[in-house]
């Protein structure tokens, strides 16, 4: 029996009783048998979740790229790593082989420490999906650099905020991007974004859409001759099994966003071992997931987990719609893709556009079809069920978070069976529990509450950039010795888990993690904005959308409102990006407060979701009268 990988269910069972029993001995037999190491390990695991520290694999020394590249070549040198799908479909996909994308990645690497970048320095990269994306990252855990990747849609201000909350040194940028039928001015929106960033010294900028730009003196390079330039081979920097291999942000509910640090032994074992077996790889197979390697799905199910596979990774640069909405299908079947891995947004989407979108194409290479980043409801999953994997695909839905590293929580294809809706069993090593109220841990199947996670597993976020303590009360305070992930869950009659969505205020929209926090101050910034609140409210593509109640100040009063609507959407789409625009606002005199202040989303939330018929008590609030002003201007 291998424990690497689980063909069977009797085998899951097996191997995760082993896991769970004696976590030590059980990693420590992955990482030894499946990866390559430059010094052995002295301890697997220490941990203490009251400080917290978790430290997997303590003393170990490795570079994570020579488990991604060098080690594959003299097996599969010639083997596609990358294929690259551009967003036209009439511009030609281009295939890396693993002994390419190698010498890319060298050179990449050569420019980045002739720029002066060294061990623990921080580099930011935005950029579109194109293979330089997966290259800097790569480069930069080749010389032992942090790479901060921020997803392409984000506003300079967004940008600024990432850049400067991690003291980043360097930034990797293009003149611009294609998305769909648009381009988008990214340099542009970089330049902005550096006014505010003292700390970038240089701006490494790939050509992409060959458009007129400004390249500031001394700081702007264009990347191609520097690369042309560098030697094709580079001496991986030894790191530590501890050293950060990156940081990424994601939204809280309060502040700013969290600069999620994840190290690079723990975090390469366990992103390596759930893709080897939630999407079943298997030495020929194609595999695409269409995520933005700007999230984490795409840090480690593009990248890190797939290359520490030796697996073929598909890079998608465009979107489901353009040129039109069978552009998923007309990929899968050009590239035999094997292993399909979206968002239910995109599903639900999809859905909604004539079947013959689908039915065009031939979709038998299909094996494993996956599911990430909301729950998936019932619909979607059978749409995607009947019309994609033609009811021979199992639908592994994933559940996991840009904190987890990795997914905890899925179905193993053809070893778990499927119901839809549910995320099922933990995956391999994963304790998972539900809590109430009381902060008691649930026992016994058919019960719902809180889901924490009981014991480290490898690729767990070691801490908050900059901010410990923060790391500390977000995830490790609600309940004594467990991790609190912010979800609510319930545990069905056989033990499955179905993910029930977010008891905290981020609100995901179209699969994107927002924070109602910064959507609001950004509001508020508004010069006729007094305060405001946001709720999310159910949409059925995006999941949720965003609803904001909004009261203005005297002088907004007598102004157009469709015209502020406009303008607070614009404030939005400036300071987050387009993703946290609002679907609805309503303009009210007050909020529901309770005497202590806090707004009662609760109430809002029912009446943006035009669910009013049980608001709950209201006697206790502050200003009960203004519940009703609301409703009757409910939107
Ligand atoms: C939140 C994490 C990790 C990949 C992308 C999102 C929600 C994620 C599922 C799922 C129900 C899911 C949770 C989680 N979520 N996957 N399969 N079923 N909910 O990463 O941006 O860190 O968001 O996404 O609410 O806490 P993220």
């Amino acid at each position: 029996m291998s424990n690497y990988h689980i063909k069977h269910l009797e085998e899951y069972y097996q191997v995760y009783r082993k896991s769970v029993r004696n976590p030590e001995a059980f990693w420590e037999e992955i990482a030894e048998e499946h990866f390559v190491w430059r010094k052995r390990w002295d301890n697997v695991l220490s941990w203490d979740f009251s400080k917290p520290e978790i430290k997997w694999f303590e003393g170990a020394q490795l570079n994570i790229t020579e488990n991604c590249l060098d080690r594959h070549i003299p097996t599969r040198g010639n083997k596609t790593a990358i294929i690259f799908e551009p967003n036209d479909p009439k511009e030609e996909a281009e295939y890396i082989t693993y002994r390419q994308l190698h010498e890319r990645v060298c050179k990449m690497a050569n420019v980045l420490l002739e720029k002066g970048i060294k061990k623990g320095d921080r580099v930011c990269i935005y950029l579109p999906m194109i293979p330089e994306l997966a290259i800097s990252v790569l480069a930069c855990a080749r010389i032992g650099a942090i790479h901060s990747v921020v997803f392409a849609g984000f506003s300079s201000n967004a940008l600024a905020t990432r850049i400067n909350d991690s003291d980043c040194k360097l930034a990797i940028t293009s003149d611009g991007s294609y998305r769909g039928s648009k381009t988008i001015d990214l340099k542009g929106i970089v330049d902005k974004a550096l006014e505010a960033c003292p700390g970038i010294e240089n701006v490494l900028v790939a050509k992409r859409i060959n458009s007129t730009i400004e390249m500031v003196p001394d700081r702007d390079h264009w990347l191609q001759p520097l690369l042309d330039e560098a030697y094709g081979d580079n001496v991986a920097e030894i790191m530590d099994a501890e050293d950060p291999l990156f940081i990424l942000y994601t939204s809280g509910s309060t502040g700013r966003p969290k600069g999620m640090v994840h190290t690079t032994a723990g975090y390469m074992v366990y992103t390596a071992y759930t893709f080897k077996n939630i999407f079943q790889y298997r030495e020929h197979d194609v595999y695409w997931c269409t995520a933005d390697i700007g999230w984490i799905t795409g840090h480690s199910y593009i990248v890190y987990g797939p290359l520490a596979n030796g697996a073929t990774t598909v890079m998608f640069e465009g979107v489901p719609s353009y040129p039109d909405y069978g552009r998923f299908w007309e990929v899968v079947q050009k590239h035999k893709v094997t292993q399909f891995y979206t968002a239910p947004t995109a599903i639900r989407a999809l859905a909604k556009e004539n079947l013959e979108f689908v039915e065009k194409y031939d979709l038998s290479s299909l094996k494993v079809l996956g599911s990430v980043g909301e729950p998936i409801n019932e619909e979607a999953w059978h749409w995607y069920n009947n019309n994609v994997g033609k009811k021979n695909s199992p639908i592994v839905d994933t559940w996991w978070q840009t904190e987890t590293g990795g997914i905890m929580i899925s179905p193993i294809p053809y070893v778990t069976p499927t119901t839809p809706t549910y995320a099922t069993l933990p995956f391999i090593g994963i304790q998972p529990a539900l809590m109430d109220e009381n902060a008691e841990e649930i026992k016994g199947n058919q019960v719902e509450g809180r889901l924490c996670i009981k014991f480290p597993w490898p690729s767990i976020a070691r801490t908050i950039w900059g901010n410990h303590e923060r790391y500390r009360d977000t995830y490790f305070t609600a309940y004594e010795n467990m991790y609190f992930t912010g979800d609510g869950a319930l545990r069905d009659a056989v033990g499955y888990y179905r993910i029930t969505g977010r008891v905290d205020d981020v609100i995901i929209v179209s699969g994107h993690n927002l924070g109602t926090a910064p959507i609001e101050d950004s509001i508020n910034e508004h010069p006729a904005v007094a305060e405001s609140a946001i709720v999310g409210f159910p949409h059925d593509v995006k999941g949720n959308a965003l609803y904001g109640y909004v009261i203005l100040k005297e002088t907004g009063e007598g102004r157009d409102k469709n015209n502020l609507r406009k303008e607070i959407n614009q404030q939005i789409t400036e300071q987050i990006g387009p993703i946290a625009k609002l679907d609805k606002i309503q303009f009210v005199s007050g909020l529901p407060k309770t005497r202590s202040g806090k707004i009662m989303r609760r109430i809002l939330r029912k009446i943006a979701s035009n669910d009013t018929s049980n608001l709950g008590d209201t006697s206790t609030l502050l200003n009960p009268e203004i519940v009703q002003e609301i409703m009757d201007n409910a939107l």
